[in-house]
């Protein structure tokens, strides 16, 4: 027998990183009340419930809106897995990790996959899109609208759904770091499939994830000629559970549904709008006040993600370094850059219940002064005088 294994006693971190986020105490108590099971008729209705709050908070009408079990890159694979057949060509975009996850899955399903070129960095232009479309003729056309890796939001979306559109081509969204924290509207911005994360502006923990599809969609995977070759997140056998009948797929995560039940209580309760309008506003003070403070983010103007901040790493500093003195000393998460950022950039995450005047004035303080131990010419006093400021 090993020894005894002692009580769990994590770290009290802030979570400015990637995700996840803070947690709201009220989704943390909400997952501490009693199991049901997955087909009790009590469960049924919070099922329902479930699903109508995940409808209004992607702004969509579609029926077929749930919470998948696993994982954001579960969600994904459901989105992509299912509406992508052997054969079928999905266009993705090649300026980011996400983009790049999306091929992948696309690949595994048996599909052709197409690039949209794009720059790190920089968002999708919607004349590469049409130009892509003309060349590939793409069945499916998938972007991220909030590129984790590199902060960058994807402008034009009603633009470039058309576009995919007037080509007969689907469009599925990765909205992992944008949704209830960015504005993003399924139905009216012409999107086919979106799939989200709980734990970025949900700020609710990692286990159950957000998607969409609407009819057009569902039409093709209820179609297809080969069943998904995933047995788990098949949409067509998974519609038996969360469709009209409710009957045994595979057990739900209870405990993640009534976690996302009320981080989606705490988006209907704050208004949706004033939820972005929030991340905007704190996000934006700590920008404001790391640009006082003499630093440089990556992705400016429209195409600057409120959720995800991809600030310049200066010259001659170790980003490792920083990112651990922040986490030992101040029990601070930021996350370095990845792929092509790599040592590039700090990404610092400004989502959910972590989007807090609080949060923001401390990252800005603590940053500056370890920036400036680490030998870079910036000015923490400046930085956090802005920050108040803009607050
Ligand atoms: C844009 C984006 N897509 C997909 C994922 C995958 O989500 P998960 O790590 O929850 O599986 C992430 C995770 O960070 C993400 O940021």
């Amino acid at each position: 027998m090993s020894e005894a294994v002692g009580e769990l006693t994590p770290p009290n971190r802030t979570l400015m990183g990637p995700g996840p986020s803070d947690v709201n105490p009220r989704v943390l108590r909400a997952m501490s009340t009693p199991l049901v099971g997955h087909l009790d008729p009590a469960f049924i209705e919070i099922m329902n419930e479930v699903q109508q709050l995940l409808r209004d908070t992607f702004l969509t009408d579609n029926t077929w809106t749930i919470p998948v079990s696993g994982t954001g890159s579960a969600s994904m694979e459901a989105a992509i897995g299912n509406l992508v057949e052997p054969g079928d060509t999905m266009l993705v975009p090649d300026n980011g990790y996400f983009g790049e996850r999306m091929a992948a899955m696309a690949r595994r399903a048996g599909g052709n996959v197409e690039t949209v070129a794009a720059p790190w960095g920089e968002p999708l232009e919607p004349a590469d899109v049409e130009r892509a479309c003309e060349q590939y003729d793409p069945d499916i056309f998938g972007f991220v609208h909030a590129e984790t890796s590199t902060g960058v939001l994807q402008p034009d979306v009603p633009e470039l759904t058309e576009i995919a559109h007037d080509h007969d081509a689907l469009v599925i969204a990765d909205t992992v770091t944008s949704f209830a924290g960015v504005e993003f509207r399924t139905d009216d911005w012409g999107v086919d499939a979106a799939y989200a994360g709980p734990q970025k502006c949900l700020s609710c923990p990692p286990g159950a994830s957000p998607l969409t599809v609407n009819d057009r969609a569902m039409e093709k995977v209820l179609g297809r000629e080969e069943p998904c070759r995933s047995w788990y997140l098949d949409l067509s056998l998974l519609e038996g559970y969360w469709g009209e009948d409710r009957s045994y797929h595979h057990t739900a995560p209870i405990t993640n549904v009534y976690a996302i039940r009320e981080a989606l209580r705490l988006v209907q309760e704050e208004g949706l709008e004033e939820r972005w309008d929030r991340h905007r506003h704190v996000a934006g003070a700590l920008k404001t006040g790391l640009e006082a403070m003499g630093l440089t983010f990556n992705a400016t103007g429209d195409v600057w993600l409120p959720s995800l901040n991809a600030v310049r790493v200066p010259d001659g500093v170790d980003d490792g370094a920083v990112i651990n003195t922040l986490l030992e000393s101040y029990d601070l998460e930021i996350a370095s850059g990845l792929g092509d950022l790599a040592g590039e950039i700090f990404r610092i995450g400004c989502m959910g219940h972590s989007a807090r005047p609080d949060n923001v004035i401390f990252l800005v303080g603590t940053l500056g002064s370890v920036l400036e131990r680490e030998g870079a010419e910036v000015d923490p006093g400046a930085g956090v005088d802005a920050t108040l400021e803009a607050l």
